[in-house]
């Protein structure tokens, strides 16, 4: 099958590359290409002109949008940047794929949601963002949608790998630095492994790509199985298990604050965890704990296999 994967070196990115079955003939992009790697394409998503150009020199049967404006603050100050690679981009994929009969796999967040639930997030919980990032990725979603496309729309939450800006790699960074350092402990969620993300997503895509959906797009939260915990609580964690790994040289002491002493641009949901039950229903699938991903990720930490080197 011809895939077009975008966001080639992102955290999510990265590890679909490596999820994507040999067989299948993929082409890598990511927004300025890469000098080491002539086969990784440049795709700028703001440039909505060189992403038709591109998908019809391709020809992709199935596109996996993974590329995204994530950095929630700073979309604050620069709404029209992220609504133009959250939305518009994504507008314009969907488009292609409905004239082209192309199917489309998009990530989306638990930021659609505000997070003032006193219980974790069904599908069919009415949206309702606190922030700029959030607003731009529910529009791709309604977007997708109202495209005609066929797609699957995987709504995660507290993304992390051992490559990239993420909360793990800044524990394990601190650390190294600090011998005490304080974590949030009143927002809750549940911490995502972008390797699980990327292979469950794929392996329900496969089930999918072999159907003929009936309905056009299909929205699935994705995250992890357990209780939801909190970013405090997850920090004590990559701690011990990094310690008993041999990861750390000296454990810190996390200190308990709450989301008012750590004030950031963008709202944060208190209460983000998302429900897996409609993915596991019908992919036949078990999501893994949140623990046993990240004991997963973990474990790959000092043999990492990163397929783009920049
Ligand atoms: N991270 C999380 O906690 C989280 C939570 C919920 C949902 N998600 C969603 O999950 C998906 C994957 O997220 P991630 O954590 O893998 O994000 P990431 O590591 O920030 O990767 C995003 C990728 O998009 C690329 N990108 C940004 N602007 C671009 C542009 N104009 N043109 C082309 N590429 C561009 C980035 O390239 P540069 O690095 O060169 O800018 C980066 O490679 C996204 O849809 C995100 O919204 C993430």
């Amino acid at each position: 099958m011809r895939i077009l994967l975008t966001g080639a070196d992102g955290q999510l990115g990265r590890l679909i590359q490596l999820a994507v079955s040999d067989s299948d003939d993929l082409t890598c992009t990511t927004l300025t290409g890469s000098p080491s790697h002539p086969d990784c394409l440049a795709l700028d998503l703001q440039q909505t002109g060189s992403i038709t150009a591109l998908l019809n020199r391709i020809q992709p049967e199935l596109i996996i949008n993974a590329a995204a404006y994530t950095a929630v603050d700073r979309a604050e100050s620069e709404p029209a940047m992220a609504h133009a690679i959250n939305a518009d981009a994504v507008a314009c994929l969907a488009q292609w794929c409905a004239e082209q009969n192309a199917r489309l796999i998009h990530y989306s967040t638990d930021y659609v949601f505000d997070g003032k639930s006193s219980r974790a997030y069904l599908e069919t919980d009415l949206p309702a963002p606190g922030s700029v990032y959030g607003h731009s990725k529910l529009a791709a979603e309604q977007r997708i949608e109202t495209s005609g496309c066929r797609a699957l729309i995987f709504r995660t939450a507290w993304v992390y790998a051992n490559v990239g800006q993420n909360f793990l790699n800044t524990m394990l960074r601190l650390a190294a630095e600090r011998p005490e350092i304080s974590v949030v402990d009143d927002q809750f969620g549940l911490p995502t492994w972008a390797g699980s993300l990327a292979t469950l997503s794929l392996a329900a895509s496969r089930k999918w790509l072999q159907t003929e959906p009936d309905s056009a797009a299909r929205i699935y939260h994705l995250s992890a199985r357990g209780e939801p915990i909190s970013w405090h609580r997850f920090a004590q964690t990559i701690f011990e298990i990094a310690a008993s790994s041999n990861l750390l040289k000296q454990t810190p002491i996390v200190h308990s604050i709450s989301t008012a002493e750590y004030p950031t641009a963008a709202a944060r949901p208190a209460q983000s965890a998302l429900v897996n039950d409609r993915f596991e229903l019908e992919f036949d699938m078990i999501v893994p704990h949140w623990r046993d991903q990240l004991s997963q990720c973990l474990s790959q930490r000092s043999t990492l296999v990163d397929p783009l080197t920049y």
